[in-house]
Parts: structure tokens; C-alpha cells; sequence
């Protein structure tokens, strides 16, 4: 049974009072509050596991190399990868799509080929696309989302054709929640010769993630949204892909043999790893994995599930409450606008609540604008989150519009 209250105290940070008030901490989906066993991990790991990793044949390198191998394989088990190099450690979820955009998009993408994005990306998964149609010469084309931010299965079929070499989309957007069938789309994608890059930042934190499943040839994610530290993040790749990528950044670790002249490539993973990692980092996403894994990610789904059934019935009380993105197929993220209320003045207020909130465009401006707006609120929900927190909420957007 999913005992929320129980879950709750494994969260310090929910403890606290915000500006004297219950913490009502309603921006998991920007980053999600950590639980006591991965700080425990961390803190663990600098006093008895840490020194540099693949470099001292010594007991604490050897102890650390190990920790740091041991998560890759935790991460690797997780999504369901066929073997762990093909999990690779980045900086971020940011990070991990810069390099395929750099790594196979430079190489591989040239004039008259396309890029075919969703127009609900995060500026992660368009940004670095626009790099590489402005040095390619190649072209960069979005397929549509209905009004109610829904996939518009027309406009991508549409948009696919022998000229479309890779579909990046995200398996949730986190402005609108909507859920994309990235199965359906892996499947069109390969059908038409092109490969397809997921983004899984949102949607890896709130159900189960099965790359073999999937199908696709890239996944990214980032270890902060999944309850683990910031500072890492990891891309998955079929291991034939990575084998016949070059490196994106270059240096130490990732070489066979170094002249002055030449350098030898490790090979993947290790090849995409250059310099000191993330060493701790990725160890606490590690614990982090293991501590959603003994929760359940289908008790989480379930749970969360619930909740989003609970906030959308409570949500109905408030007038002038416009929620963005009403797609049947949605998760645990609401952006909200508030009559001509400013997002700005609306987190304010909630804050002398103790209220989190996120405002903006949330690194995603063009599915904003697309809906019609410069600047949204966004309340998201995580796998601590209760009902309660979506009373305050409630309550508190009520009070909001006294005020004006
Ligand atoms: N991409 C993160 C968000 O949606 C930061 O808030």
C-alpha cells in the first residue's frame, strides 16, 4: 500500500515551514525534492567510497569505480537497456541531447534532409536542432499539437516522409502534461527511415520507462526531476548508434591511446564521458532509482493518477481558472492561467502561502506562445504530494483573486 504520509517523512524538505506556513511544494516537474536516503548516499559516498573513478589502483578509486558502474547499471535495469554501455552519464538531460544533436546530427544530417520536432518541445529539443539545421543546411519542421495540447496524429503523419532522418519528441511536456504515444511514433518514425529521440525528463519520473519497449534509438533524462541530484543526467543510445558516433567532447577517459600526433577512442560509453565525471552525482541518481523502485513506479503512477483526478475536481470551484493543456492523455502538470491575473503576481501571493509554484515560459516559449500565451503558472505534482497540498492550492488561487 502507498502510505503517503509515511513516504512524506522520508522528504526533510517537506518538514519545513515556508514564510511560517505548511511547505507546499508544488514544482517537482522544474526539480523534485530529495529523499533522506540519497542525501544519506551522498554524504555517505564523500566520506567512505570517494576518489577519482577508472584512474587509482587503490581501495578508495576501486570503491568508487564501482559505486559509479553499480549505478550505471541501476539506470541501465531501470529503463530496460540491453547493456550498459549503452548508458551514458551527461551533465544533464540538456546535456544528453546536445550530444546526439552534435555527435550524430553534425555528421550525419546535410541540406534537403529534415528534423522533425513536436511543437510542444522544451527549448532542450529544439535549441540544439536549430544548431545543427543552421550548420548543416538541413531543415527543421515541427508537427502539430491540437488546441487542447493533444498530439495531432494527422500533422505528424503529414510531416514524415523519406527526407526525415531523425523525430525527436518528448514522452510528457511539462508545460502541458500531455502524454505523446511515443511508441506509436518510434514505430512511424523507423517505418519512414528515420531515427527518434525521446525526451523523458517528465515522464520517467511518473511511470514506467522501457527503452526495448520503446523502441527508440535515443532517450534522455535528467537525475534531478527523478528525485536525485542535480548535475547529471543520462542519455541512452542503441549501442550500434553510439558505436558509430565520434565523440562530442574530448579528454581524459575517453581514449585508448593518446600521441602527439593521434588519439585512440575508447568506445562506448566511455568515448562520450570525457574528463572527471559526475562521480557522486550519479551514484545518488543511483540511490535515487533504487528509492522509486521500492515505492513502485506503478504504485507512484497509480497514486499520482488519483491525485490529478482530485485536482482537476477541486479545480472545478475556481473561476476564471484556466487550465492549459486538457489532453485526455496527461500527467501531473497544470499550467494555469488566472483570469488577466499576471503568473508573476499569482506565484507571489501563493508563496506567503508557502506555496511553490513555477512562472513563465517554462524553457518551453514556443508551445507557450502556441497556446496563446507569454507567460503561464505551472503547479506540478510528485510522488509526495497529497491532497492536502492541492486543498492549500485551491484555497489559496481563491484568495489570489480577492485581491484584485
Ligand atoms: N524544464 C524544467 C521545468 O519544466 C526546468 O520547469
Amino acid at each position: 500500500m502507498y502510505d503517503i504520509e509515511k513516504i512524506r517523512l522520508d522528504f526533510p524538505n517537506l518538514a519545513l515551514k515556508v514564510n511560517g506556513k505548511i511547505n507546499t511544494f508544488l514544482d517537482t516537474a522544474a526539480s523534485a525534492q530529495k529523499p533522506q536516503e540519497v542525501i544519506d548516499k551522498i554524504v555517505h559516498t564523500y566520506i567512505y567510497d570517494y576518489a577519482n573513478v577508472h584512474r587509482g589502483s587503490y581501495y578508495f578509486s576501486e570503491q568508487a569505480t564501482a559505486e559509479y558502474e553499480k549505478a550505471r547499471t541501476i539506470i541501465k535495469n531501470f529503463v530496460n537497456a540491453r547493456q550498459d554501455n549503452e548508458i551514458v552519464f551527461t551533465r544533464s538531460a540538456t546535456e544528453a541531447i546536445n550530444l546526439v544533436a552534435s555527435s550524430w546530427g553534425l555528421n550525419n544530417l546535410k541540406a534537403g534532409d529534415e528534423i522533425l520536432l513536436s511543437e510542444a518541445e522544451h527549448h532542450a529539443n529544439i535549441v540544439p536542432w536549430q544548431n545543427v539545421r543552421d550548420k548543416t543546411g538541413c531543415t527543421l519542421k515541427f508537427f502539430k499539437i491540437h488546441d487542447d495540447g493533444s498530439f495531432d496524429a494527422e500533422s505528424f503523419y503529414k510531416a514524415l516522409n523519406p527526407k526525415v532522418k531523425i523525430v525527436g519528441v518528448t514522452a510528457m511536456s511539462n508545460v502541458l502534461g500531455t502524454v505523446f504515444p511515443v511508441k506509436e511514433i518510434v514505430q512511424a518514425a523507423h517505418l519512414a527511415g528515420a531515427l527518434c529521440l525521446v525526451d523523458a525528463c517528465q515522464s520517467i519520473v511518473h511511470t514506467k520507462t522501457d527503452v526495448q519497449d520503446i523502441n527508440c534509438d535515443f532517450l534522455a533524462f535528467s537525475g534531478h526531476k527523478l528525485y536525485g541530484p542535480t548535475g547529471i543526467g543520462c542519455l541512452y543510445a542503441k549501442y550500434d548508434l553510439l558505436e558509430k558516433m565520434p565523440p562530442y567532447q574530448f579528454g581524459g577517459d575517453m581514449v585508448e591511446d593518446v600521441t602527439y600526433e593521434r588519439t585512440l577512442y575508447s568506445m562506448p560509453s566511455s568515448r562520450f564521458e570525457a574528463g572527471t565525471p559526475a562521480i557522486v552525482q550519479a551514484i545518488g541518481l543511483g540511490a535515487a532509482i533504487e528509492y522509486v523502485q521500492k515505492l513502485g513506479m506503478d504504485n507512484i503512477e497509480a497514486h499520482e493518477k488519483e491525485l490529478i483526478q482530485y485536482a482537476n475536481n477541486r479545480f472545478s470551484e475556481i473561476k476564471n481558472l484556466k487550465i492549459v493543456g486538457t489532453a485526455e492523455e496527461k500527467g501531473g502538470v497544470f499550467s494555469f492561467a488566472l483570469g488577466d491575473i499576471h503568473p508573476q503576481d499569482v506565484a507571489f501571493i501563493l508563496n506567503k502561502e508557502g506555496i511553490a509554484i513555477r512562472t513563465g515560459h517554462h524553457c518551453a516559449q514556443p508551445v507557450v506562445n502556441r497556446m496563446g500565451y507569454t507567460s503561464l503558472a505551472r503547479a506540478s505534482l510528485g510522488l509526495y504530494t497529497n491532497h492536502e497540498d492541492i486543498d492549500r492550492f485551491v484555497e489559496a488561487l481563491k484568495k489570489v483573486q480577492t485581491f484584485f
